[in-house]
């Protein structure tokens, strides 16, 4: 008899209209189901809970997916919804619908009396061990007594054992933006678009808070004519990102926005900071700018300011300009951990923001070095970061491990540009099985230790994790 095992979740469909409920969240659980080929019943195995947060919203139906050829509509599930004070909670009750089981009416006493007299009741016989294929070695019992594989025998006792979980929420969408009205696809990135900001951005936002992702990240296109050597455009309150986040927190007021702090969008250089004539980063000057524009961004509406330039002391100098400013709310993520890598080449071309010259080598930090981050820790906790990034992901999971081992403050992972790159191309040319690459991408992430997770797969991940796709 062979198991048929399928999932089905169940997702709460939401009116979109001003948020009056703010942070709330849905627990979906996922159900898997075993379909008995003889009686065509369906056995729960095991469920999951998804803790999802979403955004907005009443309730309006009930919507029923099924991943399995049989109609979802037909099984013997009675799905309620019931609310808490600050939560909504979906409850799938998993019973049958056949009704009490038949009683004898018996008491306690007649029952044990049946049973001293020797009219035991029935119960099923434990079934036969199941036949191994001819030529299957006997008497082959290994000696040993830990098995392993006991608590991975089943998916109920897996689900039961796992350590760690991924959820929309545990996501950050970073998006790429530009003047223009419509979308321009990223060669390097498939699935990856210059948005228009009015348009395209929009929407995008309305799909990912659809599947309860409610928290991007901005990073401009700028026109070149409005680049310079010391990036002022970085600073221009009426500038892409600040026009940008004040029409996001406009439309959603409840949505999380993250922004990017470096010159490298601005810069005619391409790089991070402002080069002197020797092609020296000036790295003083550069956090003079820095500061104006992590005001500029949160004057605007920015939620969490993110320098990603590696300057030195930027940071403490953001704190400071901030809290001047009555920004004493306004968090910083800091790139603690950020190297000079090769796996931003695709985001470089996204914004055609490739340094003009030389590499980043003199403020990034060398790939091969691991104690270094500890000594960006440590300047970054002292100076009032609030959330610690490494960057790239995959390839450095020893430092987000590092990191998580060695603050107590959230850690963030960015999935950077050539690893969503690479997982694109590994799909496309049937390599690897995208969707599965994928979230076991992001699981790895989670169980090296990150809170949140930057990654271009915000959308789609988060759309699997709902059953939608
Ligand atoms: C620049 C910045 C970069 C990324 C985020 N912010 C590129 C760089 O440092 O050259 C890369 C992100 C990615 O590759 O996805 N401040």
């Amino acid at each position: 008899m062979k198991a048929h095992l399928c999932h089905i979740t169940y997702q709460l469909l939401l009116h979109r209209r001003p948020c009056s409920v703010v942070n709330s969240s849905a627990i979906i659980t996922i159900l898997y189901w075993r379909c008995d080929p003889q009686s065509g019943e369906f056995i729960v195995m095991a469920s999951t809970i998804v803790n999802m947060p979403l955004n907005v919203g009443t309730i309006k139906g009930l919507d029923c997916l099924s991943h399995g050829k049989f109609n979802a509509n037909a099984l013997p599930i009675r799905p309620s919804v019931s609310s808490l004070p600050h939560r909504r909670m979906l409850v799938v009750k998993a019973s049958t619908n056949d009704g009490p089981i038949k009683k004898l009416g018996m008491s306690d006493a007649e029952c044990e009396a049946a049973v001293v007299a020797g009219n035991i009741p029935e119960a099923p016989p434990v079934p036969p061990i199941p036949a191994s294929p001819a030529g299957t070695p006997v008497g082959t019992s290994v000696d040993i007594r830990s098995r392993p594989r006991r608590n991975r025998r089943s998916p109920v006792l897996r689900s039961a054992f796992q350590e760690t979980s991924l959820s929309p929420a545990n996501f950050v969408y970073p998006l790429f933006i530009h003047e223009g009205e419509e979308d321009t696809p990223i060669g390097a990135m498939p699935g990856c678009y210059r948005l228009g900001w009015r348009h395209g951005l929009v929407e995008e936002v309305a799909k990912a808070r659809d599947v309860g992702v409610n928290s991007i990240v901005l990073f401009p296109k700028v026109p070149d004519a409005l680049k310079s050597p010391t990036g002022d455009e970085a600073y221009n309150d009426n500038g892409l990102v600040p026009r940008t986040i004040r029409l996001l927190k406009d439309k959603y007021p409840d949505l999380i926005i993250y922004t990017d702090v470096a010159l490298d969008p601005y810069s005619s250089d391409g790089h991070d900071g402002i080069v002197r004539e020797d092609g020296v980063i000036l790295n003083d000057e550069t956090v003079h700018q820095l500061c104006k524009q992590a005001v500029s961004q949160a004057r605007a509406g920015a939620d969490v300011v993110s320098p990603s330039d590696m300057m030195d002391g930027r940071v403490g100098a953001i704190r400071s300009a901030l809290d001047a400013e009555g920004f004493q709310h306004v968090s910083i993520m800091s790139y603690t951990a950020k190297y000079a890598s090769s796996f931003y080449g695709p985001f470089r071309e996204a914004l055609d923001s490739n340094p003009r010259f030389g590499d980043k080598k003199t403020y990034q930090m060398n790939p091969a070095n691991y104690r270094e981050a500890l000594i960006e820790l440590r300047a970054d906790e002292s100076e009032g970061a609030d959330i610690l990034l490494v960057k790239p992901g995959l390839p450095y999971l020893d430092v987000v491990r590092l990191l998580r081992d060695n603050s107590p403050l959230p850690i963030a992972a960015y999935q950077v540009s050539g690893e969503y790159s690479m997982i694109k191309a590994g799909g496309v040319l049937k390599m690897i099985d995208e969707q599965k690459v994928m979230l076991e991408s992001l699981m790895c992430l989670r169980r090296a230790g990150a809170d949140i997770i930057l990654t271009y797969f915000a959308l789609q991940a988060a759309r699997c994790l709902c059953g939608e796709k």
